[in-house]
């Protein structure tokens, strides 16, 4: 079969479904290389955080969630899709191989516009049986595997390791400068820059830069963070603990993809899922989620609350055009 006349058209349409995935403080970390037959999706460098991410693990599984958007909108547009992982010297990108194909129907896909982090307070409703085992194939990957926290006491134990975290992160000056040159604090600056952390989808109020940078050095503490982020992980239905075998970029790319699927079914089941990462930013308290988990050496990537809440407003991405280049 050959390939489509308008190919770049439909490719592009492709990577607006994939800069729609999660990435770590709304980076936004890719660039998108389109050719003939694929698009490779590379890192953008410029777009790290070197506090809250080192080692550049979050930069990659966010790369890993754009690819899976792109995956699952790919077949339900009509093309068989093939995924590669490539590395030169430190730098690991993903090519989509695409053939034209039958459209799939898929209801992960329709879910890409709707999917979110939600940061608020679920409910404390249970999920179904049915449900968690929904989540829990879609969150299952090559190498990475899924592991489903719903018993009470347990989740007790996720928001001590986050309130650890949350104290070590928020004593850290550097690291509350990074979180915080990443957050938008009113609609012109969310508007001018097309990423970040806007405060109103967090449900906070909206106010000029220099008010906001004033008023978080007195309310931004691990006392007010924890206070909101206990509650919010015991009302939640469950926690996903996503582990990878291999401490790799591919692995961490693995992961990403996973996450993804998993929020995308969380979607589609309406239910709400939020990062709470701060167990597995901290590597002293990585390594104790590891041993509480009985995972042994392998690396505990990303630990997801889900359960039912409100829909919040939707974070900005940059346009298509700001993050695709010809592939040379
Ligand atoms: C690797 C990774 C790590 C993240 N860590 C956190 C986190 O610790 N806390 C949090 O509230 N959100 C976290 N997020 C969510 C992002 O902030 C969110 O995806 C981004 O702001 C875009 O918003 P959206 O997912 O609602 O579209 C993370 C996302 C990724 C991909």
């Amino acid at each position: 079969m050959s390939i489509h006349r308008d190919t770049p058209v439909v490719f592009e349409s492709l990577v607006a479904d994939a800069t729609m995935a999660a990435s770590s403080h709304n980076t936004q970390p890719w660039r998108f290389e389109i050719g003939e037959k694929r698009i490779r999706i590379v890192p953008d460098f410029t777009r790290r955080c070197p506090m809250v991410d080192p080692d550049d693990h979050h930069l990659y599984v966010s790369l890993g969630c754009a690819a899976e958007n792109m995956v699952l909108a790919a077949a339900s547009k009509g093309w068989n899709v093939a995924v590669e992982v490539r590395s030169s010297g430190n730098a690991h990108s993903v090519d989509v191989m695409l053939q034209p194909a039958t459209p799939v129907a898929s209801p992960l896909a329709d879910a890409i516009p709707r999917r979110q982090c939600t940061r608020a307070a679920f409910d404390g409703r249970q999920a179904s049986t049915d449900d968690l085992v929904l989540l829990e194939r879609a969150a299952s990957g090559k190498g990475v595997t899924p592991m489903m926290i719903t018993d009470k006491n347990r989740l007790d134990t996720v928001a001590e390791l986050v309130a650890q975290g949350n104290t070590v992160q928020l004593r850290d000056p550097c690291w509350r400068k990074e979180l915080i040159a990443w957050i938008r604090f009113n609609e012109r600056e969310a508007r001018r820059t097309l990423d970040g952390l806007w405060s109103r989808t967090s449900g906070n109020p909206e106010m000029p830069r220099s008010l906001g940078e004033l008023l978080l050095r007195f309310v931004l503490s691990p006392r007010s963070q924890n206070r909101k982020d206990v509650p919010w992980i015991k009302n939640s239905a469950g926690v996903l603990v996503v582990v990878s075998e291999v401490d790799d970029a591919a692995h961490w790319i693995e992961a990403g993809r996973c996450y993804e699927r998993f929020a995308l079914q969380a979607t589609a089941l309406g239910l709400r899922n939020a990062f709470i990462n701060q167990p597995v930013e901290v590597a002293s308290l990585r390594e104790q989620l590891a041993t509480w988990l009985g995972v042994g050496s392998r690396r505990p990537d990303l630990v997801v609350r889900f359960g039912y809440g409100p829909e919040m407003p939707k974070s900005l991405r940059r346009p298509v055009t700001d993050v695709v280049s010809a592939a040379g």
